[in-house]
Order: structure tokens, then sequence, then C-alpha cells
């Protein structure tokens, strides 16, 4: 008997829903239905409210769609699971309240999923190889962390940013620039053209990566940003300068986020290594992370339409959760700060060879 699970993602600016089915321990993606909202691009940012609203009105459309194209009917769904946290709360009470309205309607088991668990099951979707243990680099616009996980559900906290995450780096530069958003895929594209070195922008922390202790595995990108507003305030012509500024802070951006993945995985002795969120989509990131690793580990990163934000994720850790016996009670509430389940700080923090 197939076992199909629902999934929806309302966490911030996708309205999403995905139908993943399990038959005999095999899974397939039947349907992912991402609709993105376009309303937030005049303001240079994601605007909460207007988030909430485009998801009050595509979320039911979205969830008809999923189902069409997977070839099934509503009764036909196992089970419901739906992104509860973190992300922006008055978009995730969207998702949450159509997900425990559709699964106590019909009466199925229902899952609140950690978005951030999502992205690191992304790749599963995909590559069948993929599994653990692994270090997971987690770069998306809200966050950016560097994962030990030697198990699904055990996730040891390396290290993480201690200011801007990485995509929001990527958009705040993108705007100096005066590019657009979301600006992480508008400077991927724009640097290649420009110059390396002409700009040298400061690696934050990257040699905190020789010393054992608590800022090895962390990272910050707020003085990266201000060292481009410099530049761009100093530049007499943007015109000319933008693609070398891309460039520059592209370089720098991924030579910290490279150099701290790869060491964590060699010191882990792990051979495997996977990039998740939407900085994954970065191509020259997961590029440069295979050359850095070639011979050692394996780089896993999904296909882009998985890597930002996707209710196929959302499906894949659900699934193994389910399969655990974990469930929601008609009490799941949306958090904005849901905690990780199963992160701990690293002990090993201290205890990794130099
Ligand atoms: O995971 P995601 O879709 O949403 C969050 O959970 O935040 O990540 C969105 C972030 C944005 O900051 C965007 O600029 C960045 O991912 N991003 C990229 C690229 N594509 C998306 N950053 C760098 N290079 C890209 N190609
Ligand atoms: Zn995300």
């Amino acid at each position: 008997m197939p076992s199909r699970l629902l999934a929806i993602e309302t966490s911030c600016d996708e309205t999403s829903a995905a139908i993943l089915t399990s038959v005999d321990g095999e899974r397939r993606l039947d349907s992912v239905v991402i609709l993105s909202q376009d309303v937030h691009a005049i303001f240079g940012g994601v605007v909460p409210e207007l988030a909430s609203r485009a998801h009050l009105r595509t979320v039911g459309p979205v969830v008809d769609r999923a189902l069409a194209e997977a070839g099934i009917s509503l009764d036909q769904v196992d089970a419901f699971a739906v992104t509860a946290g973190p992300g922006l709360v008055g978009a995730l009470l969207v998702g949450v309240m159509y997900a425990k309205t559709l699964a106590w309607s019909l009466g199925r088991p229902l899952l609140g999923v950690h978005h951030l668990e999502g992205h690191l099951f992304a790749p599963t979707l995909e590559d069948r190889e993929f599994r653990p243990p692994f270090v997971g680099l987690l770069v998306s616009g809200g966050h950016t962390m560097l994962l030990d996980v030697p198990a699904w559900g055990d996730y040891r906290l390396l290290g993480e940013t201690r200011d801007d995450a990485a995509g929001e780096a990527f958009d705040k530069v993108a705007t100096l620039l005066g590019l657009g958003y979301p600006g992480g895929p508008l400077i991927e594209k724009l640097a290649p053209s420009g110059r390396a070195g002409r700009f040298d922008f400061p690696r934050p922390m990257l040699r905190d990566v020789e010393r054992p202790g608590p800022d090895r595995y962390a990272f910050s990108f707020s003085g990266l940003k201000t060292a481009v507003l410099r530049a761009v305030r100093a530049s007499d012509d943007l015109e000319r300068d933008r693609a070398d500024l891309a460039r520059g802070f592209q370089d720098a951006a991924l030579e910290v986020l490279v150099e701290k993945t790869a060491h964590a995985t060699e010191s882990l002795g792990y051979a495997t290594a996977m990039i998740g969120g939407g900085v994954a989509c970065n191509r020259t990131l997961a590029a440069r992370l295979r050359e850095r690793l070639a011979g050692q580990a394996r780089v896993a990163v999904a296909s882009n339409r998985l890597n930002t934000d996707n209710a196929a994720m959302i499906a894949a850790a659900g699934a193994w959760r389910l399969a655990r016996g974990d469930r929601s009670g008609p009490d799941l509430e949306p958090r904005a700060d849901l905690p990780f389940p199963g992160l701990v700080h690293s002990a090993l923090l201290s205890e990794l060879p130099a």
C-alpha cells in the first residue's frame, strides 16, 4: 500500500505544496508546486503583512494543484506535514491552519516540521546515496549554520553566524550595487564578469578555523557588507566597478563558507558534505567546495528548485519523522523561533584536532 504525504510550506514568501509517496520503503516525489510572491520585489525585501495575505489567497489553489499534478484526491492523502517554524509567524500561521484543518477533517496524522531540518533533507529527494554522517552547511536568507550530522535527528551545531546570514549579505550587497531583490542570483550572475582581486575584501573569521575554540566554525558577514559599502561610496564610477565589486564580495563570502565546511568535514573524517538553503543555489559555492574536498569527500547539493523554500523538503523531513512515530496534536502552533529538534551545541568544538 503506498503511503501519501501532503506537505505545505508558507514560512516566508513562497507558497508551496508537495505530495511524497512511499511504496515499499522507496520514496517518490509525485508533485511539488512553488508559487513565489513577486509583490516584495518593489520593497527590496519581504514585507510580512503582504506575505501573509498572499499565502491566504494562494494556499488553497497551490494545494489543489499539487493534488492534481500527483493525480490523487484529498481523501487519498494518508498524512500531512507543515512547516511550523522558524519564519514569519503570520505567514507560517496560514500553512499551519490549513494543514491542521485538512488533517483534522480527514482524521489523518499531522506533523509540524522545522524549516531548517527540511533544508537538510532536500538532497535525499534526488540523491539516493545521500545520508548521514555528513557535515551540513545551511545557508539561507535567515540562517548560516554549520552542522555535524552523525545521524538523522542528531544535529550538532559546530558554528553559526554572529550577525547577518549569508543570504542576507548577498541581498544587502546586491541592494548596495543597485541590482535588485533577491540579490543572491543577481550577484552570482554578475560576478564572473568581474575581475578577481581588484577588490580584496576581508574574509571574516577565516583565520579562526585554524584554532580550536568557539570561533572556529563561526561566521560573520556584517563587516564584509560594510567593506563593500565603503568601496561603493569610494567608487567614482559604479557602472564600471559593479561587476568587480560583486566578484570581490562573492569570492570573500564563499571562501569563508568553503574553508570552514571543508575543515569540519576533514576533521570529522566524513566522506560527505552537504550545502542547503537558498544560497546553495550558488553553483560557484558548490563548485569551490567540490574542488576543495576533491578526493576526500563528496558534496551533496539539491537542484535549485529544492534549495530555495519548497514543500518537497518539508515532506522529506516529515516522512522521516512520521515513520518514527512523531505526531503533532491539535494544539500545533507556528513559532517564529521554533527550536531545531535534536540540535545540540557541539562538544567536539574544543576536541577537534587543529
Ligand atoms: O532558503 P531561502 O529560499 O529562504 C530562506 O529560508 O531564507 O533562501 C533565500 C536566500 C536569499 O537571501 C537569496 O538571495 C539567497 O538565498 N540566494 C542566493 C542564490 N540564490 C538564492 N545566494 C547566493 N547565490 C545564489 N545563486
Ligand atoms: Zn529556507
